[in-house]
């Protein structure tokens, strides 16, 4: 990776869900860096033919950065990374990651905090719920899993929210009515969502339809990159031209080449990896432009979208 990434080692290895490995990652000499509630790293996983990179959301009490902790879930239909981190994984190894980043911090003026988590996705709301509590606020999680393969650390959470823990367990028939409970909320609450796709969108839907003001909806989900076509690129600056491969993302195509380019989220919601687009149209997969922007088709976000056709020219 670029070079302020950081060194760690896995020191334990936990299985918290059928499906759902937490792994904790201690630094290599020198200590870790503090982070915030919601933060995440990218870890680099040293897969062959070419490193997987995926976001990861910290789990730790943000007061306690001696170790980070971070939590997989299996995804047999992904591209990789996480099969390498629960099969090629040990204790002991060693890891990059980057720094940690923010991109889901809570918003502190809210006056209440609904949490609403699917599956894996509880892990951003690990390291929300001890700095809610510190700072005595109001709020609730809602819960919503598989108990036989997602639903990872609900005792705890039980144990430790008591009524403000609402578990839903799909195989048990236990639903979440979403129209219900984004009706009956407060004035001023915010809501925070993480999760499958269509839970997001589930909940967004809802939300806006009662007039749930924009800036109080919050949401996380860092997509994968998703397999394309083959496509050539040109770098107009050096004139070089590589071959993005159907399940290579053009940034792990332009890293591989030692190209570097800005980046956070590699899932297509931050921004920092647009690109000038000189040349070719683009299939945009990103959540970060604007319906203009994409129709304008001068910029690309490297980390998911790709060339519509053969070959693209950038400015890098
Ligand atoms: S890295 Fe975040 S949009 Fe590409």
């Amino acid at each position: 990776m670029s070079i302020d990434t950081i060194q760690v080692r896995v020191t334990a290895i936990a299985e918290v869900a059928p499906a759902i490995r937490e792994f904790t990652l201690a630094p290599v000499g020198g200590e870790l860096l503090p982070f915030s509630p919601g933060s995440h790293v990218v870890v680099e996983m040293p897969a062959e033919p070419r490193p997987h990179r995926n976001a990861y959301s910290l789990l730790s009490d943000p007061r306690e950065s001696g170790s980070y902790r971070i939590a997989v879930r299996r995804q047999e239909t992904s591209r990789g990374g996480s099969i390498y981190m629960h099969e090629s994984v040990a204790v002991g190894d060693e890891l990059s990651i980057t720094p940690p980043a923010n991109l889901f911090s809570p918003a502190w003026s809210a006056r209440k905090h609904l949490l609403v988590a699917g599956g894996v996705g509880i892990t951003p709301f690990m390291s929300y719920l001890p700095e809610l509590e510190r700072r005595g606020a109001n709020f609730e999680l809602h819960y919503l899993y598989r108990s036989s393969s997602t639903g990872a650390y609900r005792e705890q959470l039980e144990q430790t929210l008591g009524e403000r823990c609402f578990l839903y367990d799909s195989e048990a028939g236990n639903r979440c009515e979403l129209g219900t409970l984004l009706a009956d909320q407060p004035r001023g609450t915010h809501v925070y969502i993480c999760g499958p796709e269509t839970l997001i969108a589930g909940v967004h839907e809802v939300a806006q339809s009662l007039g749930w003001p924009e800036s109080h909806i919050h949401y996380e989900a860092f997509a994968a990159p998703q397999p394309g076509n083959p496509f050539e690129v040109e770098l107009a600056r050096s004139g070089v031209t590589l071959n993005v491969d159907a399940d290579s993302s053009l940034l792990e195509v332009l890293e591989g080449a030692q190209v570097q380019v800005p980046n956070l989220c590699r899932g297509g919601v931050c921004g920092q990896c647009q690109t000038r687009v000189l040349s070719g149209d683009v299939e945009h997969r990103d959540e970060f432009l604007s319906a203009a922007e994409r129709e304008q088709g001068e910029s690309i976000m490297p980390c998911v979208s790709r060339a519509a056709g053969k070959r693209l020219v950038i400015d890098l």
